[in-house]
């Protein structure tokens, strides 16, 4: 076994933050395995070019022969699993892709590194971790007065996304209990920060208001989500990886519960700080609310005491200063998003990789 590790989904939004954390702060070789769906960007990797610790593989990590040969030939010592479809609202619209990414997607993953693992020694098979990232969207929706979810909370998902995720947990748990693999489960809240695709949220109150387009909030804004600065995030799943404990979940949040209405009005007044549009006064004027979302939680919220307590993992980010740094980001970085948004960045791939999602850059 090497010290190499496998990222699924590194080419994404939290994926792409934190093949490029590790790599910064010295870890080892990363294999990352990406399809590049329409949420991949290889630019958001943009840094690593030519660094030969990190290995670009495009392949779907529902392809077997793919996964197969991506643990015979660099037996990893651990793999992290992003890799998945992301959005609620693409959910609703169209549920297949999520189940074969990710529940078969997921379950691929887990028979190849069982069926590795098998081939290891002892000692190796015993320091082998599976790292699955899931979503506090499993647990449902809470209302107001309820305790915020912890590992205990028994599962209720509500869209076809987080249905899903709730099926790869699943799996995933049952790998470890049946054959005893090395797993371990991250389930975290509402991430926001550098690289987020701009359908979510947060980048697309940005890139809306700096169009001077309406900033569409669904139903009466009310809903309530945690958010935690993704840089945060994958400072915990590093530390999740390293300490946690096999066969054990983590939730992992920022303790920042807010409305929708407050964050897109949080972005709006740095916005009018940061770039002000006299003319038009303050971006505020901009807020739309429009159709709720099929089935919309209401709320969620993570305890994040176990995390804290057995691993002394806190966020270093408070809502104020994180958000500060995204709309500083997205304010200096507008060309990737407009490059996304004008499809650019999908011809290059095309180019770059063909359009089969079998071709790969190295192997
Ligand atoms: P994202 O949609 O930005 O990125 C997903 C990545 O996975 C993309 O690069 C895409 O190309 C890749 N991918 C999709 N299907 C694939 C397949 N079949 N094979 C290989 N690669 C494939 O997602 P994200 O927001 O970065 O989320 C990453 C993970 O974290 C997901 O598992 C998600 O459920 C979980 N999560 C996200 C949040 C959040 O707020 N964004 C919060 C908690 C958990
Ligand atoms: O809680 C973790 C989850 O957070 C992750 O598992 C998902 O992958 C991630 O996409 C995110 O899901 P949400 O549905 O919470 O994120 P989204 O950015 O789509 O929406 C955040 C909230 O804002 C939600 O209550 C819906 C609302 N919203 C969203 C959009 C895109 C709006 O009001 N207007 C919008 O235009």
């Amino acid at each position: 076994m090497h010290d190499s590790i496998i990222v699924t989904g590194g080419a994404g939004f939290i994926g792409s933050n934190f093949v490029c954390q590790w790599i910064d702060g010295g870890g080892s070789q990363v294999i990352n395995l990406d399809k590049l769906t329409y949420a991949g960007n290889p630019g958001n990797l943009a840094e690593l070019d030519g660094n030969d610790r990190h290995l670009f593989v495009r392949g779907d990590i529902c392809d077997r022969a793919v996964v197969k040969e991506l643990f015979s030939n660099y037996r990893p010592r651990a793999v992290v699993h992003f890799a998945a479809e992301s959005h609620v609202d693409r959910s609703i619209l169209g549920p297949e892709e999520f189940i074969q990414t990710n529940v078969f997607g997921t379950f691929t993953l887990l028979e190849e590194a069982l069926s590795y693992c098998r081939t290891l020694d002892a000692s190796e098979q015993d320091r082998f971790r599976f790292l699955h990232v899931s979503t506090d969207e499993v647990y449902g929706s809470l209302g107001s007065g309820n305790p915020a979810f912890s590992e205990q909370t028994p599962y209720s998902p509500n869209s076809p996304y987080s249905a899903s995720k709730a099926g790869s947990d699943h799996l995933v748990r049952a790998y470890h209990h049946t054959y005893g693999l090395k797993t371990l489960t991250t389930n975290c809240s509402n991430n926001y920060g550098p690289f987020q695709f701009p359908e979510k949220l947060i980048p697309l109150i940005i890139s809306n208001a700096l169009a001077g387009k309406p900033l569409p909030i669904y139903g009466d804004g009310q809903n309530v989500r945690d958010w935690l600065f993704v840089v945060d995030h994958c400072e915990a799943i590093r530390v999740v990886l390293e300490k946690g404990r096999p066969g054990e979940t983590y939730n992992i949040g920022g303790n920042n519960e807010k409305t929708n209405l407050q964050v897109v009005e949080t972005v709006c007044s740095l916005l009018d700080e940061l770039r002000p549009n006299p003319a038009a006064g303050s971006y505020r004027s901009l807020i739309t609310f429009v159709k709720d979302r099929p089935g919309h939680d209401r709320r969620y919220a993570i305890d994040a005491g176990k995390i804290a307590q057995e691993l002394a993992w806190h966020p270093r980010e408070t809502f104020e200063t994180g958000m500060r740094k995204a709309v500083e980001w997205y304010l200096a970085n507008q060309a990737w998003t407009q490059q996304i948004l004008s499809g650019d960045y999908k011809h290059w791939i095309e180019k770059q990789y063909g359009s089969t999602p079998r071709q790969r850059a190295k192997l």
